[in-house]
C-alpha cells in the first residue's frame, strides 16, 4: 500500500497563534479575506498589511501558505495574485471557485507556475473545473454545508471519489472543519489536507479521561 502523509495547516492569520503551536508539525497555513481583516488594523491600507502579515507568516513556515485574492475580475485577480506571489515563494494563491476564478486558476497554472487553491468549494463538481484547471489544492468547506442542513463529509466523500475515478493529482484539503469529529471522519475518508483553527489544533489533546487519569496517578503517587 502506498504511503500517503496527512498535512496539518493552521487556517489563520494571525501571527502569534501560528507561532505559539508547539505540539505538532505545521505543514502550511490557510487565510482567507475575513481572518486578514480581523489581524489587521487599518481598512484603508489593508491589503498591505495583509501582505506583510504573510510575509512574517512564510518566515516561521516553509510549506505552502495560502493568500487569498480579494479581486472578483480576472485582470484584478491575476495582478493581485502576482503581487502576492512576490512575498514567498511558498505563497499559493488562493481563488474562489468562480468562473474568474476558475480560468485565472489554469493561468496561474500554465503560464506562471504558480500553485493555486481554489477555495469556497460547495460541490463535486466545482471541485472538477478547479482539477481540470490545474488547481494544487481543492478546498471544500464542510461547516458551512453543515450549517444549511446539508452533510459536509458527503461532499468530501464524492470529491476523492471523483478524483480517484479520473486520477485528478489536485490534493483535497478539507476547509470550514469545526470540530473533532469533522477531523476523524474526513481522515476516515482519505483526505491529504486539513486546515483548522489553532483553538480546533488545541482541542483535539484534550480528553476528560486524559485529565482524569493523571489526576489519579499523581495522587497515587504521591501516597
Ligand atoms: C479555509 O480555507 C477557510 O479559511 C476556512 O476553513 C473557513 O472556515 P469557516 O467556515 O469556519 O469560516
Amino acid at each position: 500500500m502506498q504511503h500517503k502523509k496527512l498535512k496539518i495547516f493552521l487556517d489563520s492569520a494571525n501571527f502569534d497563534e501560528i507561532k505559539s503551536i508547539n505540539f505538532v508539525e505545521i505543514d502550511g497555513v490557510t487565510t482567507n479575506p475575513s481572518l486578514a481583516a480581523k489581524n489587521t488594523q487599518n481598512k484603508e491600507n489593508r491589503f498591505e498589511e495583509y501582505k506583510s502579515v504573510l510575509k512574517k507568516i512564510t518566515e516561521i513556515i516553509a510549506g505552502s501558505v495560502s493568500a487569498e485574492v480579494i479581486a472578483t475580475d480576472f485582470d484584478s485577480m491575476m495582478a493581485e495574485a502576482l503581487d502576492l506571489r512576490k512575498i514567498a515563494n511558498n505563497i499559493t494563491i488562493k481563488l474562489p471557485c468562480t468562473k474568474d476564478g476558475l480560468r485565472a486558476c489554469k493561468e496561474l497554472f500554465e503560464n506562471h507556475h504558480i500553485d493555486v487553491n481554489m477555495t469556497l468549494c460547495f460541490s463535486p463538481a466545482q471541485a472538477v473545473l478547479a482539477a481540470l484547471n490545474g488547481a494544487k489544492y481543492i478546498s471544500p468547506f464542510v461547516g458551512r454545508l453543515d450549517d444549511i442542513g446539508i452533510d459536509g463529509l458527503d461532499l468530501i466523500a464524492d470529491i476523492k471519489q471523483i478524483y480517484e475515478n479520473y486520477q485528478f493529482s489536485t490534493k483535497i484539503l478539507a476547509a470550514s472543519v469545526r470540530n473533532i469529529n469533522h477531523i476523524i471522519e474526513v481522515m476516515k475518508i482519505g483526505v491529504d489536507v486539513i486546515t483548522m483553527s489553532p483553538s480546533l489544533l488545541e482541542s483535539i489533546y484534550k480528553h476528560p479521561l486524559t485529565d482524569k487519569g493523571l489526576e489519579i496517578f499523581l495522587k497515587d503517587w504521591n501516597k
